[in-house]
């Protein structure tokens, strides 16, 4: 039988480089292969910004543009929105007494975000949370596999943990363990060397940049601060520059001579960083065209399409888990 995928993303914004190599790259290569579902978790990202939910909202056209410029196809997946499946609310509220609040608390994912986000001692309960409504997003959609980067795989632990809890109380075929699958691409540090491209660190190049913003974010980078003249040996380790290269650049036979000729010295950062913006402008300048020529309207027929099944799909698994629970249905709707 065909396996189920899931993904998501919150949207936080207009995705980058970063989310290309880590997370689009691999839908590109699953869709075919796998029934995969791609929700846009607008509620997840209510989770720490209640107050930017007309934001949010924005933010969900430009994924969705994302998505289908890069080449998502409509026809092999189901581009859903978590705001339109009420099932996955529901679902989620049932799941969460089988989930203790110590385990919550000691997420490993939930505790360094709020870190960052500054959340502790005022923490949203929604955010708390919030891995509970993920573990209903994948099983909802009874998802064999879950392409994640490494900070998700606790979201997994604790979905399958219900899994097994909820097994145990009320029986097998229901609900079902998921694999996470995870990239085995290096994160893409930022323009400025942090270890994490992102958009609030302002370190992002985005999929919709034209060629000059392009070039002039790979000018900024951060290269070798010894490095100063052309002549000079040059560092290729923690050189942005070559990080990029490195995954970015296509034929890795040359990438090591222009290393070794930069280590050497006689090879400038200006001359490199050109090898690097045309590398990138490559990628990026078909992205963007395709793009600017979405018609609006289609792409949001397309979300509304996707929504209507995957919110049929996680209602026929809401039932079972009802059914299952003994939940009273008299009332069912
Ligand atoms: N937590 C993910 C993120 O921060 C988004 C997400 C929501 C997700 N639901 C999901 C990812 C289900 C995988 C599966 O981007």
């Amino acid at each position: 039988m065909i396996k189920v995928a899931l993904t998501g993303d919150r949207p936080t914004g207009k995705l980058h480089l970063g989310h290309y190599l880590g997370s689009l790259k691999s839908r590109l290569e699953l869709q075919g292969s796998h029934k995969q579902y791609i929700l846009i978790a607008d509620i997840q990202a209510l989770t720490d910004n209640f107050h930017l939910g007309e934001q949010i909202a924005s933010n969900t056209l430009e994924v969705l543009l994302d998505y289908l410029a890069v080449g998502i196809c409509s026809k092999k997946n189901t581009v859903c929105l978590q705001s339109g499946i009420p099932a996955l609310g529901e679902l989620g509220w049932l799941l969460m007494n089988l989930v203790s609040v110590a385990s919550l608390e000691r997420n490993p994912t939930v505790k360094e975000e709020a870190k960052q986000k500054h959340l502790q001692g005022k923490m949203p309960a929604g955010f708390l949370c919030y891995p509970v409504s993920q573990a209903a997003d994948i099983l909802a959609f009874q998802a064999d596999v879950v392409p994640v980067g490494a900070d998700q795989l606790p979201m997994i632990e604790l979905a399958n943990e219900i899994v097994r809890k909820f097994q145990r109380f009320y029986g097998e075929g229901c609900i079902k363990e998921a694999e996470a699958k995870l990239s085995n691409t290096p994160r893409l540090p930022g323009i400025d060397g942090n270890r994490k491209m992102s958009k609030s660190l302002g370190n992002a190049i985005y999929l919709c940049d034209d060629n000059e913003t392009v070039a002039g974010k790979v000018k900024t980078m951060f290269t070798d601060p010894n490095h100063i003249k052309a002549t000079d040996k040059g560092r290729v380790e923690g050189n942005v520059v070559f990080s990029y290269l490195d995954v970015f650049y296509s034929d890795q036979g040359h990438l090591n001579e222009l290393k070794s000729h930069y280590q050497k010295g006689g090879l400038g950062d200006s001359t490199l960083k050109g090898i690097l913006s045309k590398t990138l402008v490559e990628i990026i300048s078909p992205i963007r065209e395709a793009r600017n020529k979405i018609n609006l309207k289609d792409a949001v027929e397309i979300l509304h399409q996707g929504t209507k099944e995957a919110s049929l799909v996680a209602k026929s698994t809401l039932d079972k888990v009802k059914e299952r629970m003994g939940i009273c249905r008299i009332c069912s709707p």
